[in-house]
């Protein structure tokens, strides 16, 4: 008892007196744009941004607000040419499962604790929902907005994506985003449409400005609910894949091959063996995820050297690395645990625009093979829900038990151009597609057979599609 009242009474000052100093001696450390990531079912990665380099960076953590008694660092401070912040990374470890923990970082004001909920062990058989964004840019006056010079993207006083996830925290356990976040490289188009004023000059600062934007914007999200990313074409360099007749040729230093994305994030690929925040796993209660590259990394990978996007970013791994990273992975999912299996990667093959033929080519093969329940991406904005398919032939089953993935595109999450045209006449595959609306997904795991995903609109919360996958079970599987 005695020594647990000194403890509290140790806190109070640990708390406060950190927090008085700050405001007077150094505003560079104060910590914005936290965000969370699982780090297997025991762990989580904390993130943040400071406008100065830390020496070692630390969290301080306990289940309750008022006991964050136990301690975390480490001496992960880093930044890249061009950027305006660190991004400071720590590591929790051996956390209960399913379990809520407070924490606050180094330099934070006292009224900076957050709040995440580690994951359901893998086995676990309760539902469990996750939202899915994806193609998602930043909102406002460097991004989407309404407004009077570009054809307005919101009504006025809309709701974001942003925003409507902010306000519905208690409906998702975390966030899943497969690709393109903030939308940097739109600077150039913003400007060249005169939306901000032209100047090539001070360009790679508003790339970063809109990058800061962004991710304060969605801290109320990513301080609470771990935020697990697949990388996207925009976050490959600074010129959207040549606004205009601009190559990559004016993107300095820091703003090419992906070098933002690397530094921003920590995925969990050291406790997956995969690489960066490029390809890894994770499992939550029944579902294994696995988070692959679009961009680079397989034969014909468009953002890679010859491409086709002038990008010329990559390769992070030795040749054949992914696709035999993925087959593992795959093949060492004991399907008695973890029953469902989802995959996200950015860019889309069963979709009515914009197809990756060569993603179809590396990743289909492996899906069919190991029976991926669900693949999820985005890159066209809109949302499309297809027919279970494989190999170009859509299930006979339908949802009722398909052998083929479930391909479920929503990349419909709001950006300064808003949403995409569609070909029509659409696929014959496509069974739900809306292009008239922004949202994003809700998917609940009911239980080892059903999963049901809903198409909600970000401006009225509303379901807008709503789909149940049906999967018979039969062990061993
Ligand atoms: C905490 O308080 C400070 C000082 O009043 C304020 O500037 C800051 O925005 C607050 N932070 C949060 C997360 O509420
Ligand atoms: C985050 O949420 C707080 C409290 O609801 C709100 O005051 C603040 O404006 C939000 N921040 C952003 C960047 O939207
Ligand atoms: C991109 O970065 C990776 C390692 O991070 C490196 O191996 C590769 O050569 C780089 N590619 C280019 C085009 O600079
Ligand atoms: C599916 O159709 C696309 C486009 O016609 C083609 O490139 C691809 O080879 C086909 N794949 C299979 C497995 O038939
Ligand atoms: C998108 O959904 C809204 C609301 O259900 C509907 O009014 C609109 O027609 C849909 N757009 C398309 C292209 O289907
Ligand atoms: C699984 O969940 C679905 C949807 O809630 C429900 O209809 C079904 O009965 C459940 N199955 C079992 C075995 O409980």
């Amino acid at each position: 008892m005695f020594g647990r009242a000194l403890s509290v009474v140790f806190i109070g000052f640990a708390v406060i007196i950190p927090a008085l100093s700050l405001q007077t001696i150094n505003d560079n450390v104060r910590p914005s744009q936290h965000h969370t990531a699982f780090h297997g079912t025991s762990g989580m990665t904390i993130s943040w941004s400071t406008h100065a380099k830390l020496d070692k960076p630390t969290v301080n953590y306990g289940l309750t607000p008022y006991t964050l008694w136990q301690q975390a660092s480490s001496s992960e401070s880093v930044t890249y040419p061009t950027s305006t912040t660190y991004l400071n990374h720590v590591i929790l470890k051996d956390l209960l499962p399913y379990r809520t923990y407070y924490y606050s970082v180094s330099n934070s004001f006292a009224n900076q604790t957050y709040q995440f909920k580690t994951a359901r062990i893998e086995g676990d058989r309760s539902s469990h929902t996750v939202a899915m964004v994806a193609d998602m840019g930043t909102f406002g006056s460097l991004g989407l907005s309404f407004n009077d010079k570009y054809p307005p993207a919101l009504a006025p006083g809309e709701i974001t994506t942003i925003q409507r996830l902010s306000t519905t925290l208690d409906q998702f356990d975390f966030l899943l985003h497969p690709g393109d976040f903030a939308y940097s490289d739109y600077w150039l188009k913003e400007e060249l449409l005169g939306y901000l004023p032209f100047d090539l000059a001070t360009g790679p600062q508003v790339y970063e400005q809109i990058n800061e934007e962004f991710y304060t914007q969605l801290e109320n999200i990513t301080a609470f609910k771990p935020y697990m990313v697949s990388v996207g074409n925009h976050e490959a360099n600074c010129d959207n894949g040549g606004t205009k007749g601009y190559t990559e040729s004016i993107c300095p230093v820091g703003q090419t091959n992906f070098t933002g994305y690397i530094n921003r994030f920590r995925m969990p690929s050291d406790v997956s063996k995969g690489v960066g925040n490029f390809w890894y796993s994770y499992d939550y209660g029944m579902v294994h995820y696995l988070h692959y590259t679009t961009e680079t990394d397989f034969p014909g990978a468009p953002d890679a050297f010859g491409g086709g996007q002038g990008d010329d970013a990559g390769p992070f791994a030795p040749t054949g690395a992914q696709l035999a990273w993925i087959e593992q992975d795959l093949r060492s999912v004991n399907r008695e645990i973890t029953p469902w299996v989802v995959a996200l990667g950015h860019r889309p093959w069963y979709v009515a625009s914009s197809l990756c033929y060569t993603c179809q080519a590396a990743f289909e093969p492996l899906f069919n093979e190991y029976n991926v329940d669900v693949v999820l991406s985005g890159h066209v904005h809109a949302m499309e829900r297809n027919a279970p398919i494989a190999k170009n032939v859509t299930d006979e089953n339908g949802l009722n038990n398909p052998k083929a993935p479930l391909y479920l595109t929503n990349g419909a999450a709001g950006h300064f151009e808003g949403l995409d045209t569609l070909n029509s006449p659409l696929p014959s595959y496509v069974t739900y597609a809306n292009n008239t609306k922004f949202g994003y997904s809700l998917l609940t795991f009911h239980n080892i057979t059903h999963m049901t995903h809903n198409f909600i609109s970000s401006a009225s919360g509303q379901v807008l599609d709503s789909a149940t996958l049906y999967k018979e079970r039969s062990f061993p599987y």
